[in-house]
């Protein structure tokens, strides 16, 4: 991190509002972003904290604007970019000095008009988090960009609501990126932020008091694109699954469901080796289980254990995958053999059958022998007391 700029300008007293803007290349947002805050915002009463993981001069376009804007200004640039989105606004509500923190895109799809509606909200109604919704009252989504990502923010809305069903009662909108937060009531050491849903992490994981809505129409970007992507659509679902089932158990489910899929590579490949180009079932199998591992190697690694820097290369954590999930074939392949030449079973069921023993094996051994609860353990997990 190469930390606040020295020039920031601070306000005599603290200010009664922080405005959190985290960015990712947002160059050409910055100014219309700035003029506008700048009309809506009272310059003795608020500061702006950009936390900046951007690769292009966003910085230096905020320095640039700085001095045309009447509210006190903080860049904060992070090299890491840890923990994405949501690891830049935890960084921006760990700096912010005002009474209230509100957290906006640099897009202008939050309008800036709704600012001080979010926090005269929370005065009034004893608040300690009012949310933007789209979702309710009058809110409006329009400038989601296309049906599939109305698809998907009503889908990734449905999934959250069914997991935190307690927790996100009075939430129409979790997924806002647009909200207001008592300072006083957030204990920031408590978030594990991971991506986009920052609301949603702070809500299951701090438990605020009270939570008021305020409806928006969530506008259409004003430059550049979004930044969501395919990859956090899955950082998405490991971030519920974590929040649900503690991180541990969430990279289990995860390793689990990589090992489903993997029987997919293997029927194919099987079915090929032996149908197509008439090679023995017993040599098939073992090519067939080659195959499978690189699939979970290659999912396993890209999705299941990917930040930070690891202690064995890559060739090496491959070597050491395959030698493992190859143990199995000391157990599969003659299972296979009873199967397919004692019992006339079709090879592809019978592999089919081999794999879903070996699947159950070892979830027995995991569950009974590795990952035994102590008794009366305490619950690692987020309660969702009900
Ligand atoms: N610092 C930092 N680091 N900022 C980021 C990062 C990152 O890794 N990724 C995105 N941002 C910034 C963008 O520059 C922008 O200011 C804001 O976060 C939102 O990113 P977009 O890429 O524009 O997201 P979106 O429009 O698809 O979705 C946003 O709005 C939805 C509705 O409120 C997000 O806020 C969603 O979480 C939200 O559901
Ligand atoms: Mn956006």
């Amino acid at each position: 991190m190469t930390g606040s700029s020295p020039t920031q300008r601070s306000a005599p007293h603290p200010p009664r509002l922080t405005l959190v803007i985290p960015t990712y290349n947002e160059r050409d947002n910055i100014p219309e972003l700035l003029s506008q805050l700048g009309q809506v915002l009272e310059a003795a009463e608020a500061e702006i904290i950009f936390v900046d993981d951007s690769t292009d001069d966003t910085p230096t376009v905020i320095e640039a604007a700085r001095s045309d804007c009447p509210v006190p200004i903080t860049v904060v640039h992070r090299d890491d970019a840890s923990g994405g989105l949501g690891g830049a606004v935890v960084e921006g509500l760990k700096r912010a000095q005002g009474a209230w923190v509100v957290v906006m895109d640099a897009d202008l799809q939050h309008p800036t008009a709704t600012i001080a509606d979010l926090v005269a909200t929370g005065e009034q109604t004893g608040a300690d988090l009012v949310v933007a919704t789209r979702y309710a009252g009058g809110g409006d989504r329009s400038g989601l960009s296309s049906g599939y990502r109305k698809a998907v923010s009503g889908g990734s809305t449905l999934l959250a609501k069914t997991l935190f069903r307690r927790a996100l009662a009075g939430v129409s909108d979790p997924m806002s990126g647009f909200f207001a937060v008592r300072a006083a009531s957030i204990e920031t050491d408590r978030l594990q932020p991971l991506g986009y849903k920052i609301l949603l992490e702070l809500i299951v994981r701090t438990r605020p008091q009270r939570v008021a809505e305020v409806p928006y129409t969530f506008a259409p970007r004003h430059a550049g694109e979004s930044k969501s992507s395919l990859r956090e659509g899955l950082r998405y679902l490991r971030h519920l699954a974590t929040l649900r089932l503690g991180r541990t158990r969430a990279r289990m489910l995860g390793y689990g469901l990589i090992g489903l899929s993997g029987m997919l590579p293997n029927l194919v490949s099987l079915w090929l080796l032996t149908h197509l180009l008439g090679v023995h079932y017993v040599p098939a199998a073992i090519a067939a289980n080659q195959v499978a591992i690189a699939w979970n190697f290659a999912l396993t690694n890209m999705l299941l254990f990917r930040s930070g820097p690891r202690r064995h290369s890559l060739r090496s954590r491959l070597t050491r995958f395959a030698l493992l999930n190859n143990t199995d074939l000391l157990v599969r392949i003659p299972l296979l053999g009873v199967l397919v030449a004692v019992l006339h079973v079709n090879v592809l069921l019978g592999n089919a059958l081999t794999l879903a023993v070996m699947f159950l094996v070892r979830f027995v051994v995991i569950d009974r022998a590795i990952f035994v609860p102590a008794p009366a353990e305490t619950p690692s997990t987020v309660p969702e007391t009900s």
